[in-house]
């Protein structure tokens, strides 16, 4: 699997298109939105000024691992792809609609891949014409940092997929883990609760964000608290998330959303990426210890 397609340029896929180039593959980063396409190019530029500085890569090297990336406006550059990785937003009705319509692009021996958090790969899978080339993929944020991603192959998925996928993931310097297709898969199911018992906490005046924060923080050995950790992955996508294992349970009142959070997703209070989440950082208040 030489040639990677990914499908959204935002935090997950320009990430996971990172980690393919930085490995020598060559990516093709799709993106509706030009804007989008724009900012994963600068940022990644700027990512890899830094990794220079620090000595990491050599100009050279930097620079041959951004041209292993093209950024593309239009579907056809995904003819040649071997695996297509799909990161867009959160839904499935969306997602069922973009692989049906990379199906009729990519070759009939690409794999169909989802980074999805919370859908059911079985669901994505049954919109296609070949399911059983279908998995799931689920890199962490930032992608190219984080060690750690869930396989799951869906019930359609071909027998040896999923031992293909793995020995792909191993290969990009990742520790993969292949999980059943259940909401939620293993990080995100036993992450709702968490994030579910601090707003509890908060609404029920407890404690304020800043303090829960630190106590996971400085007590807990958390790197990050739960408020910091759901503005960084943004409420759009985190309540999104929720929402949809909330359902996938039939509504089981253990994950049930919070209101508090999905006033800020309505407000499009999406957290850092938007300026103002939990915490605001458009006025430059970060995150302070109480
Ligand atoms: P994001 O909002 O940063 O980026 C999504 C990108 O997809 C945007 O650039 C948008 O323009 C593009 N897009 C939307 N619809 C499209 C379409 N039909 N065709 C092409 N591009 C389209 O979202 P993020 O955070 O990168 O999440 C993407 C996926 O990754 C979601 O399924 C999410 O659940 C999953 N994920 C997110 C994590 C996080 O911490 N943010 C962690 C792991 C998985």
């Amino acid at each position: 699997m030489k040639k990677i397609g990914i499908i959204g340029g935002g935090a997950m896929g320009s990430g996971i298109a990172q980690v393919f180039a930085q490995k020598g593959h060559s990516v093709a980063l799709y993106d509706t939105n030009q804007e989008a396409l724009y900012r994963s190019k600068q940022n990644l530029a700027k990512t890899f000024e830094k990794l220079v500085a620090k000595e990491k890569y050599t100009e050279d090297q930097a620079q041959e691992i951004q041209q292993n990336i093209e950024y593309v406006s239009d579907l056809a550059a995904f003819a040649e792809v071997d695996l297509m990785i799909e990161a867009i937003v959160e839904n499935l009705e969306i997602k069922q609609a973009v692989f049906k319509q990379v199906e009729e692009i990519v070759s009939d021996t690409c794999i169909l891949a989802s980074n999805t958090s919370s859908l059911s790969i079985a669901s994505i899978a049954s919109a296609c014409t070949k399911p059983e080339r279908v998995i799931g993929i689920h890199f962490f944020n930032p992608a190219p940092l984080m060690a750690l991603v869930e396989i799951i192959p869906a019930v359609q998925t071909q027998e040896g997929l999923a031992e293909e996928i793995k020995t792909l993931i191993q290969s990009v310097g990742k520790l993969p883990v292949i999980t059943k297709d259940t909401p939620g898969f293993i990080v995100n199911r036993v992450a709702r609760p968490f994030y579910g018992e601090a707003i509890r906490i908060l609404e029920e005046g407890v404690a304020d964000t800043e303090t829960i924060d630190f106590a996971m923080t400085s007590l807990g050995g958390f790197r990050m608290g739960p408020f910091e950790l759901m503005d960084f992955i943004g409420h759009d996508v985190n309540y999104r998330v929720t929402e949809s294992v909330f359902e996938a349970f039939f509504y089981d009142p253990r994950f049930k959303p919070s209101f508090s959070q999905k006033r800020l997703f309505e407000a499009g209070y999406y957290g850092r990426k938007s300026g103002r989440g939990f915490y605001n950082y458009a006025e430059g208040i970060e995150k302070k210890a109480p």
